[in-house]
């Protein structure tokens, strides 16, 4: 039996009898939680003030969605569809008790500014538990020397650039930049890897021939674009010996790549996301603009490439699964902004996903046999809480970590649908499938958030939460051919600034 320091208080509520399970091991027992967080551990708990049976349930840690686009300007000035409400309630009812969502700075934005817009709202509105990255656009002198360094203090430990898209790509010698000042201190730099003069060049062949339609987008985007961008990212981060997370990879190839640069011992972190498990690029042949619908960037690639996403995630070189939710609405103020004349090159990318995460994979792989369940949890929650600074508190059923805990019903089968999402996209590209599994009870650090289909918690009532250095999932082995290229060029390594 594991217990907090004060036992001989009650407990604020026990869930009894669970099945637990944490990324490395399943066990029976009870779990007592005070102050938010849990204080103990074992069999025949005392009586908490409240006592929830989870007989035939199992309880997992509440999951994490590093990814997710909530109440953010995108790249094309497209407002996302979910706000910090919407959002985190769609979040809880899926299972998912803590997001790590985008500021995003726009080329002449103020940093503080920024976030400091993003944080009234998101205090405002928010059900659960919060975190931000930096969408960083403008790496100048002010940002490199100040901003970005104040931003990692106050707990912002992790940032978001692209490769691609006009209004937000940076170039190689930017790349770097970025790079030595997250290297010296501390924080984990998350990259949209794709070529943008692949992407620009077969975008405006296709749009002169005529060819228009969502479909083509994923003929404008080959795997290519990110397998090279790919490439190209992790020989910049080597040069520098800084660690990045290459986020919601699609390709096989991408995967290969990945994989052999862990294997030579770099700091390569990945993500995949449900839209490259579940869906295809064949889903967006619709007619009309009905594909727009499943459009996102990369995009789906085939069922090749969807098998080595699973194998990805079975061997580790794919360390974390978000769902990159991106929400657009099928309507002129999101996908279509020209309505039905709307291109391919001119739709909102994206697809939501922040609900259908979690039971998506629990239904498909851990009811399948595909995962283990401590494997589903090592992928939706205790890897995310490491590489982005969030352990030990968050991640794991332990003593002194917050009680957020989800109790799934294996039994509950599930029809999708749009209709039974809290989200407010109005569609969903996994309407109809028959799920297994589902999340009927979710806590935040021993709240009730969902239970009986029915949300408990005020707006507001999440907490931001100020994030430590990243722990990356595999150890550090230092490369001693960097060495003295780092004392010429005068990189400093993270532990000299803690
Ligand atoms: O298509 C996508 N993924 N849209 C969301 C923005 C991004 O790049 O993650
Ligand atoms: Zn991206
Ligand atoms: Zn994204």
């Amino acid at each position: 039996m594991q217990h907090s320091t004060d036992a001989t208080q009650p407990f604020d509520l026990v869930i009894r009898n669970g099945r637990i399970s944490n990324a490395d091991r399943t066990f029976h027992a009870d779990i007592g939680v005070r102050d938010g967080v849990i204080a103990g551990i074992g069999e025949n708990l005392p009586a908490g003030r409240e006592d929830v049976d989870a007989r035939g349930l199992w309880v997992l840690p509440g999951g994490i969605d590093s990814h997710t686009h909530i109440e953010q300007l995108s790249g094309m000035g497209v407002m996302c569809a979910d706000d910090f409400y919407s959002g985190t309630v769609s979040a809880a009812f899926g299972g998912t008790t803590t997001i790590l969502s985008f500021c995003a700075q726009h080329r002449n934005d103020r940093i503080p500014d920024v976030l400091r817009d993003y944080s009234r709202r998101a205090r405002e509105k928010a059900v659960i538990d919060y975190g931000f990255h930096l969408i960083l656009t403008n790496p100048d002198e002010q940002a490199l020397t100040k901003d970005l360094p104040a931003v990692i203090e106050g707990g912002i430990t992790s940032l978001k650039v692209y490769m691609t898209y006009d209004k937000l790509k940076l170039d190689d010698y930017e790349l770097l930049d970025v790079l030595a000042v997250a290297g010296e201190y501390g924080a984990m730099v998350m990259l949209h890897a794709e070529n943008h003069d692949m992407i620009r060049w077969v975008a405006r062949r296709l749009l002169e021939r005529g060819h228009k339609a969502p479909k083509f987008h994923a003929v404008a985007h080959d795997p290519l674009a990110e397998s090279e961008a790919t490439h190209r990212a992790i020989a910049l981060s080597r040069l520098v010996d800084v660690p990045v997370l290459i986020v919601h990879v699609a390709g096989g190839e991408t995967i290969d790549i990945i994989r052999k640069a862990q294997n030579l011992g770099a700091q390569v972190f990945s993500e995949s996301c449900p839209q490259y498990l579940f869906l295809e690029a064949g889903d967006s042949d619709l007619p009309g603009v009905e594909g727009a619908k499943f459009c996102c960037s990369p995009p789906p690639g085939d069922k090749a490439s969807q098998e080595a996403v699973w194998e990805g995630f079975k061997d580790g070189t794919l360390n974390v699964y978000s769902s990159d939710h991106a929400p657009y609405r099928f309507d002129e103020s999101g996908k279509l902004p020209k309505g039905d004349a709307t291109t391919f090159k001119e739709m909102a990318n994206g697809v939501p996903g922040i609900e259908l995460r979690l039971p998506l994979l629990f239904s498909e792989g851990v009811m399948t046999g595909r995962m283990s369940v401590e494997q589903f949890v090592a992928l939706t929650a205790t890897n995310h809480a490491r590489m982005y600074g969030l352990a030990p508190r968050k991640g794991a059923i332990a003593v002194g970590a917050d009680a957020d805990l989800v109790l799934w019903d294996t039994e509950r089968r599930t029809t999708v649908t749009a209709g039974m999402l809290h989200d407010q996209v109005g569609y969903t590209p996994y309407e109809g499938r028959e799920l297994r599994g589902w999340p009927i009870q979710v806590y935040s650090r021993g709240r009730c958030v969902v239970r009986d289909d029915t949300l408990h918690v005020e707006r507001g009532s999440g907490q931001f939460i100020a994030r430590s250095r990243p722990q990356p999932v595999i150890e550090r082995r230092a490369d001693p051919s960097r060495g003295l290229f780092s004392q010429y060029v005068g990189l400093k390594p993270a532990a000299e600034n803690r």
